[in-house]
């Protein structure tokens, strides 16, 4: 299967196991525009990259697709209320998301809050609930991995560093440090919840996996810094150009465009060969970090 059937198969995939854990719930009438909020906030196209890194580390340890559902829709949930919350006035202020109008923009700015509060408790529901493939052991270490790459030392820790950081010089140590927790941490949550479908994961495998995710988490908004810059808000699916007109610091700012895309390039071969220890098995885990640094939105 080629690597462009593997990503649409795990997206198809993925948008099945999401739908059912909405669907599922029970929804009292009076929360019908925060059920409608979160529904517009997670189909509208997302590339799915954090599933898919789910299904093939699940995969380089010898685990099925089946045992990686749940943790794989769980990221995706935190992912996508980090959006909605990213694209709030009172953060970027952006009014477009995967060529859509942001949630605050299509509902309200309460209603974009609670779609993101319900979103993320949401995602450790689905950790927790009671899962004939997944047993107790690894449900708790998997709730432990997303908190962990979620909060004060993950993604809302890196976010409050980039709100911090606006109109202000920072030196490439403080950039890398923001990018590695605004982004990278959910990336290494992914993958390291992916490992975790395998009960007995090999302690050099667990490590190599690791190492992997930190270096495509970081080479990830790389990218997303440099799109910002040289693609088109219609590719992108969202404003282009806002970093620079939000004053943002990025890698195109401190290390210019060429340095930026040298930095990705160096940052995808450090990946490759992270991946070498696990041999065959992290074949897609390779092809997603070529994806990674070649991908145009
Ligand atoms: C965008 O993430 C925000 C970053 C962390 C850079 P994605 O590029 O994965 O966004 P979607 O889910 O495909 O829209
Ligand atoms: C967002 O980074 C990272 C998150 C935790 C959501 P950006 O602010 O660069 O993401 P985009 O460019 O709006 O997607
Ligand atoms: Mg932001
Ligand atoms: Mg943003
Ligand atoms: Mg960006």
């Amino acid at each position: 299967m080629s690597f462009a059937q593997y990503q649409k198969t795990c997206q198809q995939r993925i948008d099945r196991v999401l739908k059912h854990s909405l669907s599922n719930q029970d929804s009292p009438a009076s929360a019908q525009r925060l059920m409608t909020a979160m529904d517009y906030s997670l189909f509208n196209g997302g590339k799915r990259v954090r599933p898919l890194l789910v299904y093939a580390a699940a995969e380089a340890v010898g685990a099925s697709p089946e045992l990686a559902d749940c943790p794989a829709a769980a990221v995706e949930m935190i992912h996508a209320y980090s959006l909605v919350h990213d694209d709030l006035p009172a953060m970027d202020d952006d009014d477009l998301r995967r060529g859509m109008a942001t949630c605050h923009i299509a509902f309200d700015e309460a209603s974009a809050i609670l779609a993101g509060d319900a979103l993320q408790t949401q995602a450790f529901a689905i950790l927790s609930a009671s899962n004939s493939h997944l047993n107790a052991q690894q449900q708790l270490a998997m709730i432990r991995i997303l908190a962990q790459g979620s909060g004060l030392f993950g993604m809302a820790g890196g976010q409050s560093l980039d709100l911090q950081a606006v109109e202000k010089t920072v030196d490439l140590a403080y950039l890398e440090n923001m990018h590695k927790h605004k982004t990278g941490a959910l990336i290494t949550a992914s993958v390291l919840l992916g490992a975790h479908c395998q009960e007995a994961v090999e302690p050099a495998s667990l490590l190599a996996l690791r190492e992997y995710s930190a270096i495509i988490g970081l080479a990830f908004q790389v990218q997303d810094d440099i799109l910002d810059v040289i693609s088109d808000t219609q590719t992108l699916g969202k404003a282009q150009g806002a970093d620079e007109a939000n004053n943002k610091p990025t890698y195109v700012s401190l290390l210019g465009l060429q340095g930026a895309q040298q930095k990705a390039q160096q940052l995808h071969e450090q990946a490759r060969s992270a991946l070498r220890p696990l041999g065959a098995s992290a074949s897609r885990l390779q092809d997603i970090a070529d994806y990674i640094v070649a991908r145009r939105h």
